[in-house]
């Protein structure tokens, strides 16, 4: 029997997702949205592209839950964008409710899919969506260090002239201005780039990296999705095929890096059933220092949302 994959949030991401995961003709997709009709729309339109793209995965639009029972993975993409007046605690307010009834509604219907989110403020909303889904946090996860390491790895490449399928490049902590990337751990065809890229370029790089959302919403007027949808089809891949892939993702860490009861970014092995293992790698004082840092800030989110 085929996979099958529910992407809850028909928006930008969401429906983005469900492309690139058509494309790659691994799983069933059902679009979930709150708006009639539309993700019914976009379904069929996505449906009718798979005659000349060439796959013949079934995707289905709905605005209930019914279509996704028995989904191998959640992704929860739903969500309200930060608006002009709109304090930080109202966004989490509202995110926050979005996360925990969709989650609560999803994993209703399919009780051993592993659950992706996406929707900001991420390592918040993860701690959301395990809180109300009951699930082992092995089974709950979130994407952004797969993005903002490609966004490393993009800006590598445009750098050196080469191509970013020979770029490795890893961002860990939470995904906000506090992540960390790491140039020590960054190699083009296992070269350091430490060797190839001056400090002074490094850090320009590195704080363009952290900027990336933000350089995305300025040119655009609204936050990134063709990379964020990729992102997320790479940990969907991991899982639907137990790829065993080590990607930096956000991940509840029990003791890891120091950190306890925290949802971070960090390396895991990602395959069938989620996460498979943290990899801890070593890091120098002032790494350590700054992934604390980064953990300290997504603790604060993860307080005050406790509070609302
Ligand atoms: P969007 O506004 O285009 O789409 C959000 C969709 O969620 C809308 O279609 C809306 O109707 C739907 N929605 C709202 N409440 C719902 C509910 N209760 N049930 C089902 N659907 C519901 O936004 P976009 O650009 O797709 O972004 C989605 C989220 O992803 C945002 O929170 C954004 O900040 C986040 N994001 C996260 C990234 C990451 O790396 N983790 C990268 C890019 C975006
Ligand atoms: C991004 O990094 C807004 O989280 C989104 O593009």
């Amino acid at each position: 029997m085929r996979s099958k994959v529910t992407v809850v949030g028909a928006g930008m991401v969401g429906a983005t997702t469900a492309q690139y995961l058509a494309a790659k003709n691994i799983a069933d997709v059902v679009l979930v949205d709150i708006v009639e009709d539309m993700p019914q729309g976009k379904a069929l339109d996505l449906a009718q592209a798979g005659p000349v793209v060439g796959y013949d995965i079934k995707m289905v639009g709905a605005n209930d839950y019914a279509a996704t029972a028995g989904s191998d993975v959640v992704v929860i993409t739903s969500g309200s964008p930060r608006k002009p007046g709109m304090s930080r605690d109202d966004l989490l307010r509202i995110n926050k409710n979005i996360v925990q009834s969709v989650t609560e509604e999803a994993v209703k219907h399919s009780p051993d899919a592993v659950i992706i989110v996406v929707t900001n403020p991420l390592d918040a909303m993860c701690h959301a969506a395990l809180e109300k889904s009951g699930f082992p946090s092995e089974r709950v996860l979130g994407q952004a260090g797969v993005l903002d390491s490609a966004r490393f790895r993009a800006f590598i490449a445009m750098e050196l002239d080469v191509s970013p399928k020979d770029v490795n490049a890893f961002v860990l902590g939470g995904h906000g201005d506090t992540m960390v990337p790491l140039p020590r751990y960054s190699t083009v065809a296992g070269i350091p780039i430490t060797k190839w890229i001056s400090a002074e370029r490094i850090d320009e790089i590195v704080d363009r990296t952290r900027d990336g959302g933000g350089e995305i919403v300025r040119l655009l007027g609204t936050s990134a999705y063709y990379a964020p949808a990729a992102s997320t089809v790479e940990m969907v891949e991991a899982v639907l095929l137990d790829q065993n892939r080590i990607l930096p993702c956000s991940t509840f860490l029990t003791g890891e890096y120091g950190i306890n009861d925290l949802y971070v970014g960090v390396p895991i092995k990602i395959g069938a059933g989620g996460v498979k293992e943290i990899i801890e790698i070593e890091l120098l004082d002032d790494e350590r220092k700054a992934l604390n840092h980064s953990a300290d800030a997504v603790r604060e989110l993860v307080d005050a949302m406790a509070n609302l």
